[in-house]
Parts: C-alpha cells; structure tokens; sequence
C-alpha cells in the first residue's frame, strides 16, 4: 500500500508521526487512561497489514510499521506477531527490514506461500534506491522454529522490475499476492497496477519461484477504476462453507479478484471464472467493477488479504482499519490504525456474493450473557439491555416482521445507499424501520451510534437498508462521522431479519443478514465510554417490529500484544 498522510503511531517505546510532510520521532509509551484502546481488536504497532499464513499450528501476522521514522518519507519494515488462536498474539521482533538497495527505501506489503514440502515464501514490495517498486523473495531462517523469527532474503532481488521495456509505472507497481500453482506446475502471482486509469491485475509465471515472467496480458483489468492495490486473488467452493487451498482449480469452484481502490480506499470484488490455461480472470455477468460494485464491508475497511487456514480448513479475511479522528488526537492516544476481527468467508448460497462472519475462536471471550426474547418494538420505543459491558461486547439479534405492508416503496433515484442512510439517519421516522440498535450510547442517548435497518418494497421483492450512523456518536466533532450504508435482499418468507455487532470502544463491526452485508465503523465517544457505555434496541418506524432474540455478551480482554 502506498502512504497514508494521517496513518501514524505505534505503541511501543519509540514511535513515528506523519504530520503533513513533517515527521517527529517521539520517544514515548501509550499515556495512560485510554478510551478508545480496543480490548478484543488486534492493534499493531503500526497500521498496514501484510500476509497472515499458519505454519506448524501458528498464525503469523506480518503488518507494516514505521518504527522510528528517521527518513521523512517514514521508511516501512514488516512487523510480526503469532497467536496459536487468531485472538490472542504475542509480540516478535520485525521480520523484515531494508537492507539491501532493493529495498532500502522501504518494505512494503506482500504475501506468504507454501512451497511443495511445505516451506514458506514471502514475496513483497521493496522501494528501491531508484525509489521504483520491485518485487523481492524471502525465506524462514530457521525451518525448525515455529515462531519464523528470522528471514533471509534471496541474493536474486529484485526478481520482477519495472523496465523500459515492460513499461511498467515504477511508482504504481505493488502488493504480490499469494501464488498459485497451475496446469502446467507453473507458479503464478499477481501485482497491482495500473495505466492511467486503468486498474491491472498484473500477471508472473515462474517454474522455481525465483525466476519469472511477465504474462502478455494481465489476468484481469477494468477502465476507470485507478490503482489497484493489495489485490487478492482465490477459489471460493460452489457449495458449503469450506475453504480451499489458493492453487485449487476445477467445477467445483469460483474465483474471487479482490482489489482495494486507491482512489476511494474501499475493498471490492468481483466472482467469476478463472480459466488456468489461458490464464484470464473474467467475472461473471452483472458485476460491477467500479466503486459502486460489490464491497467487503461498506464502512471502513482496507488492504484486506486472505488466506486459506489448512487446519481448520477455512478462508479467513483480515483487513486493516484506519482511524476516524484527527492526527492531533492519534498523537495523543499515542497510536493509530486496528485490524478487524478475522472473519471466515464463503459463497452464498445464491452464488452471487461472499457471506462473511467473525471466526468463532473470538466467541471464547464471550462471558455474562444477557437473552432476551419476544420482545414487542412499538413505535418509538427504546429499550436498554443492561448486563454487559456495552463498550466490550457482543450482540445478535433477530428481528421478526410480521407485516409488509407499511414498507415504504423504493425510488428509482435511489441507488447510492451510503447517501440514502445519511438522509434518512435513525432519527428520521419511517414505516417498517429504522429499526436496530443503538451501540456505544451515553445513558442520556446524547452519543449513540445506530445500526438499523428500513425495509423497502422493490420491483417484486423486499430490500432492506443497512446503516451505521454515526452523526450523534461523540459530541466531539473533529472525527469523521460519514454515515455508512448497503441494500440487502430481504426474504419476505423468512421473516427474520438478523445482525449482529461487536463493539469495542472506538470500532463497531455490524454483520446484517448473517454475514450477507458488513459495516465498520470507529467512533470516538466521550460520554459512553468504559462502564458510561450502554446498548439499547429501538424502533423509530411506524410499524411494530419483534424481537424474536437476542443474546448479548461481555467480551473479555484479549492478549492484542
Ligand atoms: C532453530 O529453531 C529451533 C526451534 O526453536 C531451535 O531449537 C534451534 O536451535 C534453531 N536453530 C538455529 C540454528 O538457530
Ligand atoms: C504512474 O504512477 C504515477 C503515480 O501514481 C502516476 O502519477 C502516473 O500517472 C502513472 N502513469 C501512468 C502511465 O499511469
Ligand atoms: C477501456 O478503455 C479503452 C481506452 O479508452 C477503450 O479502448 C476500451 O474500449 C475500454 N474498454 C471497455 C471494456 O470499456
Ligand atoms: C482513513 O481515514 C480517513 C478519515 O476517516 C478516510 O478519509 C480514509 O479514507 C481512510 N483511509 C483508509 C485506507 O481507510
Ligand atoms: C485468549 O486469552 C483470554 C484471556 O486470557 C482467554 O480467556 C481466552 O480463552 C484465550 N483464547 C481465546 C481463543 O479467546
Ligand atoms: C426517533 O425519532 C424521533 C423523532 O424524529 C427522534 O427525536 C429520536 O431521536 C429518534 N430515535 C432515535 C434512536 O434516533
């Protein structure tokens, strides 16, 4: 990933700040009485994420961290943490750092793969002493340490250029995915790019992973989307929620391209069909490409990466969050940027999106819990689930509607959720909804961040609106408060209409319909915070709505570092 002006901090004893073009190295511990920390979210010391890969029972988690900022532009190195559980991780000293003039600019994201007999590679970006990206390899020191503290680098780097004669942009040439192994046990991986304006998936193909080829043609590209960076590219299987290795090919499976666009800093996707021969990604029919397409998560939610977990035979996505607050303030706190809880992900049943849901490792931290059930929403109503520890917590709740009729019909100008939720926020009174609950809330209700939906009546099916507003989240009013939306297919039959949401202090991560819709928030209140914190469900809609149940918990503290 390239820079991010307002993406600073650490927490460890020495830390770097961008501000503006500035830079100041600061020698300081986090200040105490800390807010917004999360307890159950991991937090790196800095905020870019690189590979995750498990390796003899241990998750890595490499993420990029500017550990003192000597040079203005804020040099990167990968910093490396592992958890035997994806929930509790332990601190390592950085895995890899410049040295040599490929990468003495700096070492920017990349991606693990498992060669045959099961050793590690990493591929990664380095910035060069021409300041031009380039793609460099490097291997475990040590294969008999589970903990992978050591790398060395191969004495071929820079194994792919950009050259006179590729015409690759050296400024716009970064993110190697996880390689894949083809038809012909030719290993391939993928580099984002782009010509102008147009995002490339650029394509390699190497017989011993250290020399390779640049394809003629991209695997994939689309006009008008700008830079693609981290892109990820994966089978995902037709039926069940399974994962499977990144080389396995065959009916049995679509494929997901992955991209997160620099222009507009969002994760979009696309399904499709990958024919290994030709090489060539196509979507499917119907996607969209550009930033209105189909998102991870419609908050914030960037540089995700997945990786197939051999041990409990899942896809996980992991992504990194940066903060909605001013730098000013992330000076003050010391620290900046979080990552989201890992989420599995699969094909929906439809097979026309992925469903997404928390792994259900972080459930063991679950304690307190608090049900409640048929509960009767009136018009207006409020009402407070009291016995967890609302800033640490989890919440599913299942909505019952029993009657149609008062959903308001959809218009045809309607078509960019985000900007629908922020007209029609919580406070705005609707016919069936807004509905949904009111997370990290003073007990005045004076902050409170809404997530809720409203159920419209579509050409010949039902859609809801999923928000999370975030406009009375904190009387602080120098955060970033945008409203977040997405519309998601209601099955009228069904009658149920789930979420759930998992606050810890300054992030609210919602999963609407089961994991079919995901939005992220961070809020930064300053009346509800720690015990002030409460949760509540509501109805603002005309239309009563029931609770058919939810369950609520305390979330305990994890091990984060
Ligand atoms: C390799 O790692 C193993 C396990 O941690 C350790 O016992 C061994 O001493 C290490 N070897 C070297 C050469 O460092
Ligand atoms: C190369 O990348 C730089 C930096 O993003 C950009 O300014 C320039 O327009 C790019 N050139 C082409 C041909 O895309
Ligand atoms: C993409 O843009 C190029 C150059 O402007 C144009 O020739 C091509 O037809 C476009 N492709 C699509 C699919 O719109
Ligand atoms: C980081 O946060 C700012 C402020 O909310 C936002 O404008 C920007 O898009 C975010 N960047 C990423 C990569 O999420
Ligand atoms: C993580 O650590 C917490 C606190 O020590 C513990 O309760 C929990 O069981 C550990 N593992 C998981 C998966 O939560
Ligand atoms: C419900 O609507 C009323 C009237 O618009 C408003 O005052 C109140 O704040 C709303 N409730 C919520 C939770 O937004």
């Amino acid at each position: 990933m390239l820079n991010m002006a307002n993406s600073n901090g650490a927490f460890f004893l020495f830390f770097a700040l961008f501000v503006g073009h500035g830079i100041t190295t600061l020698q300081s511990s986090v200040p105490a009485n800390q807010p917004y920390r999360t307890g159950f979210h991991f937090q790196p010391p800095k905020n870019w994420i690189n590979g995750v890969m498990v390796y003899k029972g241990v998750y890595h988690l490499f993420y990029q961290y500017n550990p003192n900022g000597v040079k203005p532009d804020g040099i990167k190195i990968w910093g490396h943490s592992t958890s035997k559980d994806l929930v509790n991780w332990t601190l390592h000293e950085p895995a890899i750092y410049p040295s040599h003039s490929y990468d003495i600019n700096g070492c920017w994201s990349g991606s693990a793969t498992f060669l045959p007999g099961g050793k590690p590679a990493v591929l990664y970006t380095g910035i060069d002493h021409r300041q031009r990206q380039v793609q460099n390899l490097a291997f475990p020191k040590n294969l008999s340490d589970p903990y992978l503290r050591e790398w060395i680098k191969s004495d071929k780097n820079a194994l792919m250029q950009p050259t006179a004669k590729n015409h690759i942009n050296a400024s716009s040439f970064r993110d190697p995915t996880t390689s894949w192994l083809g038809p012909d046990k030719k290993w391939r991986v993928i580099i984002g790019s782009k010509v102008h304006s147009r995002g490339l998936a650029i394509l390699y193909k190497s017989k011993d992973f250290v020399n390779w080829i640049e394809s003629k043609t991209p695997l994939h590209s689309a006009n008008n989307t700008g830079m693609w960076e981290c892109p990820d590219f994966y089978p995902v299987r037709v039926k069940g929620q399974s994962g499977v290795d990144t080389s396995f090919s065959g009916p049995f499976v679509k494929h997901v391209l992955k991209v997160s666009l620099d222009d507009t800093k969002h994760d979009l996707y696309t399904i499709g069909s990958y024919d290994n021969v030709k090489d060539v990604y196509t979507p499917d029919e119907g996607y969209v490409e550009g930033d209105s397409g189909l998102r991870y998560d419609y908050g914030k939610y960037y540089a995700s990466k997945t990786f197939f977990d051999i041990v409990e035979k899942r896809r996980i996505l992991t992504a990194w969050i940066n903060e909605s607050s001013r730098p000013v303030d992330d000076i003050k706190k010391g620290w900046s940027g979080i990552h989201a809880i890992p989420r599995k992900v699969w094909l929906a049943e439809n097979g026309k999106q992925l469903v997404q849901w928390p792994i259900a490792e972080i459930q063991k931290l679950r304690a307190n819990q608090v049900s409640l059930t048929n509960i009767l929403l009136e018009e207006g109503s409020v009402i407070e689930v009291s016995g967890v520890t609302a800033a640490q917590a989890d919440v599913e709740v299942s909505f019952e509607i029993k009657d149609f009729k008062k959903a308001e019909v959809v218009k045809p100008s309607w078509t960019n959720p985000q900007l629908l939720c922020s007209q029609k926020g919580a406070s705005v009174k609707g016919g069936l909804g807004p509905f949904g609950l009111l997370v990290l809330a003073s007990d005045d209700l004076k902050e409170h961040t809404a997530v809720f939906f409203r159920i419209f009546k579509g050409h010949n099916k039902y859609v809801a609106l999923m928000c999370s507003d975030q406009s009375r989240s904190s009387l602080n009013q120098h955060n970033d408060k945008t409203t977040y939306g997405a519309f998601l297919d209601v099955d009228i039959q069904q009658q149920k209409l789930s979420l759930r949401s998992l606050m810890d202090h300054s992030i609210v991560e919602s999963f609407g319909g089961g994991g079919k819709v995901c939005i992220t928030s961070r809020v930064y209140p300053t009346l509800a915070i720690n015990k002030a914190a409460h949760l509540y469900a509501f109805n603002n809609g005309t239309q009563s709505i029931k609770i058919a149940e939810l369950n609520a918990w305390s979330m305990n503290t994890a091990k984060i570092n």
